[in-house]
């Protein structure tokens, strides 16, 4: 298990394997993806992480930015469920960072409801600002990537693999992210742009486990998990770095699970 406060396998990577990058991120104020963004400008890019909430997104750019002096990190107000605002959060990152490299694709939404109780609206809700919104900031981003040759990580999760009750909003969207990635990594992959999917686990102090999921099952839970634990932020970092690392370039349409292997165990046989 990782130390706490671990950023990432620093010793594994380049200190400067993203120098001259720019990552656009949305919910990257969120737990994983501020991860996800705090390695890759420790690494050397810049930064533009998108977040509903514009106080909220302004401070998460100003601590990630204090992490690697001259780097550059913006906070920008945007919603994922409209593709104008996404294009109003992509031309302040084009005019204040000159580019965009990589795009990850986190903003998400979730809570646990039986079928019964899901109203069209709240189904609605959730496939709105999980799989439009990937769409939406995909949409926005997609004349600077093909410029850039760049890199699109999508955040899924391995739920909808078997299913997972109280999730029939989540599983469906999530499901639909996946498919994303794998059309944007048939249609832009002659273009030299990939496409991947992290689908992570059950992760440490994220709103997946600490509001979505029982804390009396936890010890049982993890038990469950080949490696019979839960992931931490800095794992889905690593996994970050390394499909937009160099050594990944000829990785696209992948899925790939960050969850220690506990998708396997989803079996009821
Ligand atoms: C049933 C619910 C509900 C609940 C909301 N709704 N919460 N229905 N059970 N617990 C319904 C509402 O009644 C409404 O339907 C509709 O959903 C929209 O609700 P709003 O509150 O108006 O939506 P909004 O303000 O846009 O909020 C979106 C949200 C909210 C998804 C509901 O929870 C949110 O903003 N969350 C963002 C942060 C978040 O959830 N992060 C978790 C990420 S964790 P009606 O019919 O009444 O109009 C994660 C991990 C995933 O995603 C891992 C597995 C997939």
């Amino acid at each position: 298990m990782d130390e706490p406060g671990r950023l990432f396998s620093s010793g594994t990577w380049a200190p400067n394997l993203f120098a001259g990058k720019v990552v656009f991120c949305t919910g990257g104020a969120g737990t994983i993806c501020s991860a996800q963004v705090k390695a890759l400008v420790i690494l050397g890019a810049n930064a533009a992480i998108i977040g509903r909430r514009s106080a909220i997104a302004t401070a998460a750019a100003k601590e990630i930015q204090s992490l690697r002096p001259g780097s550059l990190v913006v906070g920008i107000s945007g919603d994922v469920r409209s593709v104008d605002s996404m294009k109003v959060a992509v031309a302040r990152t084009v005019k204040e960072l000159g580019r965009i490299d990589f795009l990850i694709c986190g903003a998400a939404g979730n809570f646990l409801s039986p079928f019964d109780n899901l109203s069209a609206n709240a189904f609605k809700t959730v496939i709105d600002i999980d799989l439009l919104g990937s769409f939406n900031a995909t949409k926005a981003c997609a004349d600077e990537l093909k410029r850039s040759r760049g890199r699109i990580i999508y955040i899924s999760a391995t739920l909808h693999y078997a299913g997972a009750a109280l999730q029939t909003h989540a599983v469906a969207a999530k499901a639909g992210v996946d498919a994303l990635s794998s059309q944007m990594c048939i249609e832009y992959g002659p273009i030299g742009v990939t496409s991947n999917v992290i689908a992570p686990g059950g992760i440490a102090r994220t709103e997946g486990l600490t509001r979505l999921n029982d804390k009396s099952t936890w010890t049982k839970s993890q038990k469950m998990i080949p490696l019979q634990r839960w992931g931490t932020v800095s794992e889905i970092a690593d996994a970050t770095i390394f499909l937009f690392s160099p050594a990944a370039k000829y990785i696209s349409g992948a899925i790939v699970p960050v969850d220690g292997g506990a998708w396997h165990m989803q079996s009821v046989v």
